[in-house]
């Protein structure tokens, strides 16, 4: 491995926007270094130059398929999302096994499955539900761009932490030991099929569509990692690929991606899409396009007079009034820094929907600020949904990863868990980012100085 591997200027822009263009992997200048430094474990031996010429040639090489397994995060876990497999449970997959009864043909697409969980999750329910699943045809494809987990899906081999949300009766039922884990039974792993295809690649992605459309595409936690451009090419794809009727379940804070033609349906603590039939587009009253109005750009630099003025309003709680003027100024102009705030004042008034709308609202509008996954982060866990909290606390990270709210909620997180070395570290790690600034700097706008999350750290390590 070379020690003095560095992409000079000229190789930055060209890496990066080649993995944007062609994967949706989004490096922008200030996430150089950690590209960088997954250039640096994939190069395996070669410079700079050479490594990048072979990732960026157009007929793909084992260097780009190396940096591209450094680069995916493959964060999962058996039902992932319970509110998801709630819905599918009870109304989504009875509903299709009735719409599919002649043919006994079901075709599922898991696209950006990383080590198979997710899947697996699915296959074990269709096998509960379904008592005749024996005599149907089940497609059940997955797919992902990093073969590492494409390999252990295959191998279906899990540790504990795979099963972290998971009570004890499916493991007892569709699991065997082996080693120092669980391998999932051959009866689940029958049905699903792992394949590699890149969601922004028409080639794998012809492939993995097959014959005939998805009655069911799953594709959650995927777009969080893509920007906009890439989001709007993958919709379509799905778009085209879902039956009449068939239903797409995404991540639990991506954009809405589909509007006309689907219907969202909401079940408790989750909204999934389904898309109409020919029948049910005919029936639909026509609706009138709106009046074009001059469009705002999607993101405003805040003026921070007006927002700091919120800020002292909820600082001195006096939320009823920040609310008023906040609600006035988002009639103005919306972006993501309005939105946060909107979110936290609704969140104090334990407006607790209405809050986590304006956190989606800002996230549509700007992806990469931190606040808006902090701010539904906090309000999920005053509602008791600590999975999906612990999710945007990561996002805000991912998002930022000098965020200081982010790593002292996410300690306070573990503590709770009684993860007691995780919430060290991060407890540390506030310590370190507060490291050489003053005292009396505010963090939060509204009260929390550096000086008192230093005491309130200091006090719990
Ligand atoms: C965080 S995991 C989500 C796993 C699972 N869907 C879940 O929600 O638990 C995101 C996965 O998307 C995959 N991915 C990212 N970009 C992709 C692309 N362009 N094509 C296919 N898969 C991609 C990554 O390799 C990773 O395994």
């Amino acid at each position: 491995m070379s020690g003095t591997f560095e992409l000079d200027e000229n190789g930055f822009r060209v890496l990066s926007g080649f993995l944007r263009e062609r994967f949706g992997l989004h490096y922008p200048p200030q996430k150089r270094v950690e590209l960088e430094k997954a250039c640096r474990r994939a190069a395996d031996g070669l410079d700079a130059a050479e490594f990048c010429r072979r990732v960026t040639s157009p007929s793909g090489s084992a260097a780009l398929q190396r940096l591209i397994n450094q680069l995916t995060v493959g964060e999962t876990y058996f039902f992932r999302i319970q509110a998801h497999f709630d819905a599918l449970k009870n109304v989504i997959l009875p509903g299709i096994y009735k719409r599919r009864a002649a043919e006994r043909r079901l075709r599922i697409w898991s696209a950006g499955c990383a080590t198979g969980e997710e899947p697996y999750s699915v296959a074990m329910l269709i096998l509960e539900t379904l008592p005749d699943a024996g005599d149907w045809k089940i497609e059940f494809l997955a797919t992902d761009i990093n073969t590492d987990f494409l390999e252990a899906a295959r191998a279906g081999v899990y540790r504990e932490w795979s099963f972290r949300k998971v009570d004890d009766y499916w493991r007892g039922k569709y699991f065997e030991a082996r080693g120092e884990g669980w391998q999932v039974g051959g009866e689940v792993r029958d049905i699903v099929g792992f394949v590699r295809a890149n969601l922004l690649d028409e080639r794998d992605n012809v492939l993995a569509a097959g014959p005939a459309p998805f009655d069911l595409i799953l594709c959650r936690n995927v777009f969080i990692y893509f920007d906009d451009a890439s989001i709007a090419r993958v919709s379509a794809l799905f778009r085209r690929y879902l039956a009449p009727g068939g239903w797409y379940v995404g991540g639990h804070v991506e954009p809405l991606v589909f509007t006309e033609g689907f219907d969202t349906v909401h079940f408790p603590g989750a909204f999934v899409y389904r898309k109409r039939t020919a029948e049910e587009v005919a029936a639909a009253p026509k609706r009138r396009r709106p009046r074009e109005r001059p469009r705002e750009p999607l993101y405003k630099r805040p003026r921070v007079s007006e927002l700091e003025k919120m800020d002292r309003l909820v600082a001195a709680g006096e939320d009823a009034r920040a609310l008023e003027q906040l609600s006035k100024l988002s009639r103005a102009r919306e972006d993501a820094e309005v939105c946060w705030r909107m979110g936290r004042i609704l969140g104090n008034l334990g407006r607790y929907e209405e809050a986590l709308e304006w956190c989606r609202r800002g996230v549509a509008l700007d992806k990469t600020n931190a606040y808006v996954y902090y701010i539904a982060a906090l309000i999920q866990d005053e509602m008791g949904q600590n999975e999906e909290a612990f999710e945007n606390l990561r996002r805000s990270l991912y998002v930022e990863k000098d965020f200081v709210l982010g790593h002292f909620s996410m300690a306070n997180y573990h503590r709770w868990r009684r993860d007691e070395g995780r919430a060290a570290r991060s407890y540390r790690n506030v310590l370190k980012l507060l490291e050489g600034r003053d005292d009396g700097e505010e963090i939060t706008g509204d009260g929390l100085t550096v000086g008192r999350l230093r005491e309130i750290v200091n006090q719990i390590l």
